[in-house]
């Protein structure tokens, strides 16, 4: 059975079609860069527009690229929560529309179980039960899994998400948007204990998270600086700044892999793209004898193979009504 899966909860609009094994024969993901970039952030309304315009041109080249006709689709499934609401809403009536003129049932599913499940899409086998950490531009979370759709929440940030701090630290050094590849770009320049950060949320037994005093430290050792910067400031501020966010993300993980007993740490989300994050949990996972699944770079950041998540709804009965809403958070 070939399955649609809808992704427009932030500024990707992304569809992709795969199997009920689940195997992803498509992906297609059109970012909205070009829309937010002058703004320096993702513009609620001016991504609901985006997507409006793009959701079907993306639905069709995914079908293409996967090789099939609509009419060939079992199912639809959404991510319909979390998110931007108005994004959120341009997904959930695509779909909505498409189950109805297909006579296929609708699914809706969840964002994170979604960003989680793009680890078991890399893996041979179960990745279930595990700890997970999703760390986005949206989110930063420590997840207790049982299975791909039973999970509790037992770490998240207080404030910023990690990705929402790298973005912000890569405007303040005019490194432009979206942030993070910038600013590891730059990071890979500098040396990472030319400036000593603060970590937020210091206390080892604290499973949460806070990136808003490291922002502010940021903004505050850059007043002192005399202006311009330099090339060589900037990529040892970037440099500093990424390692006291990685080194934050990596003491809760070892944290909570310790309180849980888990044997095996996902992580997914737009941040895990990040090379110093990667390496730093590999080690981490080493020292504790613990399997690491890091969710495949094309699957970090926000898509719609993650809503592939929706076989093991289906696989439950876990069928939506047509009344299915966008919940925001
Ligand atoms: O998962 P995602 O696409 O959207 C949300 O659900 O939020 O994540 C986007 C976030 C942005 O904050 C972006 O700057 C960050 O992921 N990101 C990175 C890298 N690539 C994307 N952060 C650090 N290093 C990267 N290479
Ligand atoms: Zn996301």
């Amino acid at each position: 059975m070939f399955l649609l899966g809808i992704e427009s909860s932030c500024d990707e609009t992304a569809a992709s079609v795969f199997t009920d094994e689940p195997k992803i024969l498509s992906s297609v993901v059109a970012s909205q860069d070009r829309f937010h970039s002058r703004f320096g952030g993702v513009v609620p309304e001016v991504a609901a527009r985006a997507h409006l315009t793009q959701i079907i041109p993306v639905f069709r080249q995914a079908l293409a690229e996967a090789g099939i006709v609509a009419r060939d689709l079992g199912a639809v499934a959404v991510q319909n929560r979390p998110g931007l609401v108005g994004s959120l809403l341009i997904g959930v009536s695509a779909a909505k529309m498409i189950s109805v003129a297909l006579g296929i049932p609708l699914i809706g599913v969840d964002h994170i179980e979604g960003h989680v499940y793009s680890c078991q899409l890399g893996s041979q086998k179960s990745i279930f039960p595990c700890l997970a950490l999703i760390v986005s531009g949206g989110h930063t979370l420590l997840l207790d899994c049982q299975t791909a759709t039973q999970s509790r929440r037992i770490g998240q940030t207080r404030d910023d998400a990690a990705g929402e701090a790298l973005d912000k630290a890569a405007a303040m050094l005019g490194l432009g948007f979206p942030g993070g590849p910038a600013l590891e770009r730059m990071a890979n320049k500098g040396n990472p204990k030319a400036f000593l950060f603060p970590l937020g949320m210091p206390q080892e037994s604290n499973p949460d998270f806070s990136f808003s005093g490291l922002k502010t430290a940021l903004l505050y050792t850059i007043r002192k600086l005399d202006q311009p910067l330099s090339e060589m400031q900037k990529a040892d501020l970037a440099a500093s700044f990424l390692q006291a966010v990685v080194q934050s993300l990596v003491r809760k993980c070892k944290f909570a892999l310790k309180a849980t007993g888990h044997k095996r740490l996902a992580v997914g989300g737009g941040v895990a793209v990040n090379g110093l994050l990667r390496s730093q949990l590999t080690d981490l996972a080493t020292t504790l004898g613990v399997e690491l699944i890091l969710a495949p770079v094309a699957w970090c950041t926000d898509n719609a193979a993650m809503a592939a998540v929706s076989v093991e709804y289906l696989r439950q009965g876990k069928i939506s009504p047509p009344d299915l809403d966008a919940l925001p958070l």
